[in-house]
């Protein structure tokens, strides 16, 4: 039978590639997002049915809105959706009102009757080239609340792959993979290593939450974000997201994606 695969987020950082590992499966993909081919918008409930009817899976990343979740899962029992969802490591010990739409989803998901698989993500190496992290890079001067508390960055290729395997293949329900990258490596090795193969100085400063905040409301992020940022910093100094696991490599059979190789194929991004 020909599996045709939902993708929500079609056109971010993940959703795009996880969109181009299952053309390389054959599957048939239905990729969805509010700008996609299949419209989906997680304010918008009449999307969600058409987007689902007639898949036999479907990659979900979480609602900013915690309420959409629920529903959302309903709607997916009703179409029997296997679903696979992009979540972030060590969720549980993190505050509910920290990444709040993600731990609705993780809940809602588990809490369904579906067969069911979650991905939790450590920070994406791609962080630095095309989020949040990528203007400072840019601009020579990287200001972020961290410390020596080393991560191990995941490429997202790695976690689109891990994606595209659980949602093609038999054998994944009801298990939580947490995906990282193979070392840990601290912000200042990161920033070092993206500025050697720049070829030009890259500053880390490491100003205090309170500082940071006041830097980010000059950019004019709103307060809530920065609440859920300096939350997900305050996580990292505690060293939740600190240890690789094994997950990339016994999954993929190879190993993970490391950041020496994630940072020179992401060099245009800083030019
Ligand atoms: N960044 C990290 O280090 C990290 C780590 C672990 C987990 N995560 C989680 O990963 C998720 C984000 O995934 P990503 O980075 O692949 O995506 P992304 O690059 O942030 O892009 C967001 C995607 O969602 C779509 N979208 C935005 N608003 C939407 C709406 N109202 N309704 C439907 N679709 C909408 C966008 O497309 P349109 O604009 O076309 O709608 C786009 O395809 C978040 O839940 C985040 O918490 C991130």
């Amino acid at each position: 039978m020909t599996q045709e695969i939902l993708v929500l987020g079609a056109t971010g950082k993940t959703g795009r590639r996880v969109v181009q590992a299952l053309d390389k499966t054959g599957a048939a993909v239905r990729a969805a997002s509010r700008s996609s081919a299949v419209r989906f918008d997680w304010a918008d409930e009449s999307t969600w049915q058409p987007a689902l009817s007639g898949a036999t899976a479907a990659y979900v990343i979480a609602p900013d809105d915690p309420a959409a979740a629920a529903p959302f899962v309903d709607q997916a029992k009703t179409s029997g959706v296997r679903l696979v969802l992009l979540s972030g490591k060590a969720l549980d010990e993190i505050p509910h009102d920290v990444f709040a739409g993600m731990h609705a989803a993780e809940e809602a998901v588990r809490a369904s009757d579906l067969p069911w698989t979650i991905l939790r993500a450590n920070n994406f190496a791609q962080n630095f080239s095309e989020e949040l992290w990528q203007p400072g890079i840019r601009a020579g001067r990287l200001a972020l609340p961290v410390d020596d508390t080393p991560e191990p960055f995941v490429d997202v290729h790695d976690i689109a792959e891990v994606a595209a395997l659980v949602l093609t293949t038999e054998g994944h329900e009801g298990q939580t993979y947490t995906l990282t990258g193979p070392e840990t490596i601290t912000f200042d090795t990161a920033v070092a290593k993206i500025s050697a193969a720049l070829g030009r100085p890259v500053e880390l400063a490491r100003p205090t939450p309170d500082e940071y905040r006041e830097i980010l409301l000059a950019e004019g992020l709103p307060e809530e974000l920065i609440t859920e940022l300096n939350g997900m910093y305050e996580a990292m100094r505690k060293g939740l997201l600190a240890t690789p696991t094994d997950d990339v490599s016994r999954l993929l059979g190879r190993e993970a994606t490391s950041f020496d190789t994630y940072v020179a194929g992401a060099l245009d991004a800083w030019r």
